[in-house]
């Protein structure tokens, strides 16, 4: 877009209403869309910025599965959560809609019926897996079988997720339904594909040339590397009783693809926000329109919508769909069928009014260009070395010291110095300069930018030293801390788009509203004798205990994921109960322990069974326990294996232990202490 927008649309990807969100989420997406949003608000743009949840698909109909309850269910239990998290964080959305809605399966029929009606649909048909007994056709995902790549006996119909392959259903090798376990059969259907292939060329000067300079490197690579593979007809039908029905003749029992519906929903929700005024925001060539999505989603934002668009014909298309990458937690993907996630209403539960503070990390830590990774202990130290000890410090000093010096009112500024001339220059500089980084989805540097602003203002009242200067010189004192005022007064706009809620302190603070972005560098902004309310802190220091208590949940969650995982070694087979009977067991307590010289796995126990002398045991298991910790232990023992000898010790009996699924050994011991020798049946 060459001349100035008049308006923008700006869009975050409608999430699946089959989960709550996480940082993932809003790091990828919705962070960097309210941002972009909330600026161009600042600006004074007219700004529509729309969302809601994703209803359809499969994603839906198998969690509705898992949880034993029907679709509707699932949608009407997710939507809640998920629109209440980003109400908690702030994302400022003008409408959170849904793809359940009226307004939505009106606008998304009639799209479909147009293209069907002009013809740019291609009819074609297909055999696919029908399960007989549940009398359906089948979603990739419903069918499960044997990965002909890694032999993974439970890979899915478009993915083996053990090996990573993509497979079509027919790869699979004894493919069975999920929804009867039975084994599908090949039947003939019919549905309606969006001819791809006929808008590659379209798609290359488009793209390939078009967006070269002004799209992200990871969209744009993404995006030729699709075209440059050659593009399919891609069907826009499914065989599914959930979602929006297709409209048209000798189309019963089919809906709408998810992906086809979903992205009409941003169209829908402009619709449900502004019922007489919607199509400016989607049909005028005044219109800049922004996605902010995740990069799972790039093809289906910058080829197939913008395709569908174009075949439409009414329709503006994206000027930009600025991806972010993945955020990982603390090394690993995050996943929600792993639980290995920071849920945002779980993250409020422990950091009541902290979202600023992740809102802040995650931008900090943006994936914009290649995956991140999420760690509490780098969590707490931008929280207290950033937002504390500079952003926190600088303002509480300002605040602070002209309660004391001047009874919380600004004070005059009386003649400049060449210091002062430089930071009110300087000032005058950032909106502009932030501005620009965020115009150009920069919202990493843009942060970077702010978080300068502050330093400027720390630097500035270390050198002046208004606390030593207050002894000397009053009228200095107060004009550098009537500069001082005149940064942390430009802070609350520019704050805003990135921490609203600490903005909004600020601007409590200092009895001051947030202004226009253009007029938040100005020197002026507070009048000499304004008067400020009283100091508080912005931020609060995050100490050790609190996030070693979040690791410690995540490594909970990683030892019950390993414990589900694990699978029981086969039955041995069967022994007789007088063969059992030959074993004897007892419950012993170790009196001694001491490591077998040059060895790493060996100890040698002295265990009281009740006999004069207690017995020696060597057993492997110095890797897994201190000697010291051992001694007054009960353990149980095989007391009657035959004696041998390890590294020159006679071992007269054997330690049970429990493995457990990480491979660490637990003892077995008796419930309370039992007397040493006591037989075990
Ligand atoms: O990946 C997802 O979570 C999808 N529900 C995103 C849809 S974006 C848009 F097309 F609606
Ligand atoms: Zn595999």
């Amino acid at each position: 877009m060459s001349s100035a927008p008049q308006r923008y649309t700006v869009t975050a990807a409608l999430p699946y209403a089959n989960g709550p969100v996480h940082i993932g989420h809003l790091a990828g997406v919705y962070i960097p869309a309210d941002i972009y949003a909330r600026y161009l608000r600042a600006q004074q743009r007219d700004v529509k910025f729309v969302c809601g949840s994703d209803e359809h698909g499969v994603p839906i109909t198998i969690r509705a599965q898992k949880e034993g309850v029907t679709p509707q269910q699932v949608v009407d239990k997710y939507n809640a959560i998920i629109r209440d998290s980003f109400q908690d964080f702030g994302i400022s959305f003008d409408i959170y809609s849904r793809t359940s809605s009226k307004t939505h399966a009106e606008v998304a029929s009639g799209f479909f019926r147009k293209l069907y009606e002009e013809g740019k649909f291609i009819e074609q048909t297909s055999q696919q897996y029908y399960d007989e007994k549940a009398d359906q056709f089948l979603a990739d995902r419903y069918i499960v079988g044997t990965c002909p790549n890694c032999g993974n006996e439970n890979a899915y119909g478009d993915q083996c997720e053990k090996c990573g392959t993509s497979l079509s259903p027919t790869e699979l090798i004894n493919p069975r339904s999920m929804l009867s376990g039975n084994q599908p059969v090949l039947r003939e259907t019919k549905h309606w594909y969006l001819p791809l292939d006929q808008y590659e060329p379209w798609l290359r000067e488009w793209i390939v040339e078009g967006h070269k300079q002004d799209w992200k490197a990871n969209v744009y690579g993404q995006c030729k590397s699709w075209i440059d593979q050659g593009l399919q007809p891609r069907a826009v039908t499914r065989d599914l009783d959930w979602g929006v029905p297709v409209p048209v003749e000798g189309a019963e029992g089919k809906v709408l693809y998810v992906w086809f519906d979903a992205p009409i929903g941003y169209i829908s929700a402009t619709k449900d926000l502004l019922p007489d005024t919607w199509e400016t925001y989607w049909k005028d060539q005044g219109t800049k329109l922004v996605h902010f999505i995740g990069k799972d989603n790039i093809v289906f934002h910058c080829i197939i919508f913008p395709a569908m668009l174009k075949a439409h014909g009414d329709y503006i298309l994206p000027d930009n769909v600025p991806a972010n990458e993945f955020l990982n937690l603390e090394g690993d993907k995050i996943s929600t069928s792993r639980n290995w996630a920071v849920w945002l209403h779980e993250y409020l539960q422990d950091f009541p009014g902290q979202a600023d503070v992740l809102r802040y990390v995650l931008c900090a830590n943006a994936p914009e260009n290649k995956d991140n990774d999420f760690t509490w202990k780098d969590f707490q130290a931008r929280n207290n070395n950033e937002l504390v000890a500079n952003l926190g410090n600088f303002v509480n000093r300002a605040v602070v010291l002209t309660h004391k010096f001047f009874e919380g009112k600004v004070p005059a500024a009386v003649g400049f110095t060449t210091e002062d001339e430089d930071v009110l220059r300087l000032l005058q500089e950032f909106p502009a300069r932030i501005g620009e980084l965020i115009d150009n989805y920069r919202f990493r540097d843009a942060l970077n930018e702010l978080m300068n602003l502050s330093r400027l203002g720390n630097k500035y009242l270390a050198d002046m030293e208004p606390w030593k200067l207050i002894k000397t010189d009053a009228a200095r004192t107060g004009t550098v801390l009537h500069v001082s005022l005149q940064l942390a007064a430009s802070l609350v706009t520019l704050l805003e788009p990135f921490m609203p809620t600490a903005a909004a302190r600020l601007g409590a603070m200092l009895n001051t509203e947030k202004g226009t972005w253009p007029q938040a560098g100005r020197p002026d902004l507070l009048a000499a004798g304004h008067q400020l309310a009283e100091a508080a802190l912005l931020f609060t220091k995050i100490e050790d205990a609190t996030v070693e208590a979040q690791v410690q949940k995540l490594l909970d969650t990683k030892k019950a994921n390993e414990l589900a995982a694990a699978v029981s070694a086969p039955a041995k087979d069967d022994v007789s109960f007088e063969q059992f009977q030959q074993m004897d067991l007892r419950i012993g307590t170790i009196v001694a322990a001491e490591k077998v010289a040059k060895t790493k796995k060996l100890l040698k126990l002295s265990v009281d069974l009740g006999f004069a002398e207690p017995r020696t045991i060597v057993s492997g298991i110095a890797e897994h326990f201190l000697p010291e910790a051992l001694i007054g232990q009960q353990v149980q023992v095989l007391l009657n294996l035959a004696p041998r000898e390890i590294k020159g010790i006679q071992s007269q009996g054997m330690l049970l232990m429990a493995e457990n699924a990480d491979g660490s050994l637990s003892l077995m011991q008796p419930s309370s202490p039992v007397r040493p020798g006591s037989g075990v049946a």
